[in-house]
C-alpha cells in the first residue's frame, strides 16, 4: 500500500495521522470540507501535504477525483459532537452517514484494498458494569426519573449498586445519541462493504482524544480543549452532573498509530477495535489536573448538577483486542502530557463558546 486518502485529514486527528503516514513512507492525499465551526472563516494551512482536496465527502465528483490512484482510505470526515448532534439531525446523518455511503459507493470497481473508519466510544452508551456477585451487565441504561432526582450512578435492575468495569467490543451497543447512531451507521456500512466487495474493512472505536490542536472552537467536542479554553478565559470548567463520572483519554499520537497499524495488519480486517489508554479519569480528576498544569489551581471545576441529554455515566476501554490484532501499545499518558498541551493552548487565542453551547442545549430541553 503506497498512496492513502485519509478524510477529515486537516482536522485534528487527520493532521496526526496525516503526519504519522508520511513519517512512514505513504503519499497521502486529503479530502476536507473544512467546516466552519471546526478551522473558523479563515483555516490555516495544512503543513506538509502538498494534495489537498478541499471539498464534501457527499460531493460524488469531488470524492471521485479524491479515490483515483489511492490504495487505501482512512475515513475521519464526519460532524463531531454529541449535544448538537441532538437538535442539528440533518446535519449529522448528513456528513456522517450519507457522507460515508457517498465515499464507498465511490469505490466500487476501484482498486481499493482497504479501509479503516473511525467510529467512537459513544456507541457502546453506558459502559460495562459488575454487582458484587460479580455478575456482568452490559445493557445499563439510566432512567430519566433516576436522573431527575440526581441520582447519577446507573443501579442494576434490582436496584444494586454497581461498579464500572473496561468496556471490550463484545458490549452490545446502545446508542444514546444521534452522533453516536451516526458513528454506529458509518462503522457497519463501511464493515458491510468490506465484508461484500471483498476490501479489508476496519473500525476503530475512539475513546476521548486529546492533544494539541484540538478545536478549542467547538463547544460540543473535546473535554479537555473546552476545559482549556474555560481556563483560559479565566473560567472554572463546568462540569455536568457531580464530575464522578469516568472516561478513557488517549493521546492523539497513539491514535494515529493505531490507524496506521490498522491500515498495515492484514489480520486486523472485518474488525471493530477500542482505541484507549486503558487508563479511567474522573471529569472533575481531569479539570482538576489541567488547571493545575496552567498554574490556575483556583478554578477548580464548577459542578453544575445538571444532566445533560445522550450523555452516559461512565465509559473506559479494554484495549486487550487491538495489543493482541494490532500490536497497539499506548505510549503517552494524559498526567505526563498535560505539558505539552498547556504550551499549545496558551499559544491559541481559545473564544469561550461553552456558554453557547449551555444555552442552546437548555433552551431545547436537552439540559435538566
Ligand atoms: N476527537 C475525539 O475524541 C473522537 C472520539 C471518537 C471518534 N472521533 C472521530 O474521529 C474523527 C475525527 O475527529 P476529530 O476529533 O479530528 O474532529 P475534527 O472536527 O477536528 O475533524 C473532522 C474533520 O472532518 C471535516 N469534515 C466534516 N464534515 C465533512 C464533510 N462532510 N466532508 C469533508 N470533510 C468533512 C472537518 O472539516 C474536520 O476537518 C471523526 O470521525 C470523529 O467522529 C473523534
Amino acid at each position: 500500500m503506497k498512496t492513502v486518502l485519509v478524510t477529515g485529514g486537516s482536522g485534528f486527528i487527520g493532521r496526526y495521522v496525516t503526519s504519522e503516514l508520511l513519517e512512514h513512507g505513504y503519499a497521502v492525499r486529503v479530502m476536507d470540507a473544512l467546516v466552519e465551526q471546526v478551522h473558523g472563516d479563515a483555516p490555516e494551512k495544512q503543513e506538509g501535504v502538498s494534495d489537498v482536496i478541499y471539498a464534501d465527502v457527499r460531493d460524488k465528483a469531488a470524492v471521485l477525483r479524491a479515490i483515483d490512484g489511492i490504495d487505501g482510505i482512512i475515513h475521519l470526515a464526519a460532524e463531531v459532537g454529541v449535544g448538537q448532534s441532538m437538535y442539528e439531525i440533518a446535519r449529522y446523518v448528513g456528513a456522517n452517514d450519507l457522507g460515508t455511503a457517498v465515499l464507498l459507493e465511490a469505490m466500487l470497481g476501484k482498486d481499493i484494498k482497504k479501509i479503516v473508519v473511525a467510529s467512537s466510544m459513544s456507541v457502546y452508551g453506558e459502559g460495562l458494569y459488575a454487582d458484587n456477585a460479580g455478575r456482568r451487565f452490559d445493557t445499563i441504561r439510566r432512567k430519566p426519573a433516576e436522573m431527575k432526582s440526581k441520582q447519577w450512578e446507573p443501579l442494576s435492575p434490582d436496584g444494586d449498586w454497581l461498579t464500572p468495569l473496561a468496556t471490550d467490543e463484545q458490549k452490545p451497543v446502545e446508542l444514546a445519541s444521534i452522533y453516536a447512531l451516526t458513528k454506529y451507521v458509518q462503522e457497519r456500512q463501511v464493515l458491510l462493504y468490506g465484508d461484500a466487495y471483498g476490501v479489508d474493512a476496519v473500525a476503530l472505536r475512539l475513546f476521548n482524544v486529546f492533544g494539541a490542536g484540538q478545536a478549542l472552537s467547538n463547544p460540543y467536542t473535546g473535554v479537555l480543549a473546552n476545559f482549556a479554553s474555560r481556563l483560559m478565559n479565566g473560567q472554572s470548567p463546568t462540569i455536568f452532573e457531580d464530575g464522578q463520572q469516568k472516561r478513557d483519554f488517549v493521546h492523539v499520537k497513539d491514535v494515529a498509530r493505531a490507524f496506521r497499524l490498522a491500515l498495515e495488519k492484514p489480520r486486523a480486517a472485518g474488525h471493530v477495535f477500542n482505541i484507549g489508554s486503558g487508563n479511567a479519569y474522573t471529569i472533575a480528576q481531569v479539570a482538576g489536573l489541567l488547571a493545575d498544569a496552567m498554574g490556575l489551581p483556583h478554578l477548580q471545576p464548577e459542578i453544575l448538577n445538571k444532566a445533560r441529554s445522550g450523555d452516559i455515566r461512565h465509559c473506559f476501554a479494554d484495549i486487550t483486542k487491538a495489543r493482541e490484532l494490532l500490536g497497539f501499545e499506548p505510549q503517552h499518558r494524559l498526567e505526563n502530557s498535560l505539558g505539552p498541551f498547556v504550551d499549545w493552548v496558551t499559544s491559541q487565542v481559545a473564544p469561550d463558546r461553552g456558554p453557547q453551547m449551555q444555552k442552546e442545549l437548555l433552551e431545547r430541553g436537552l439540559v435538566s
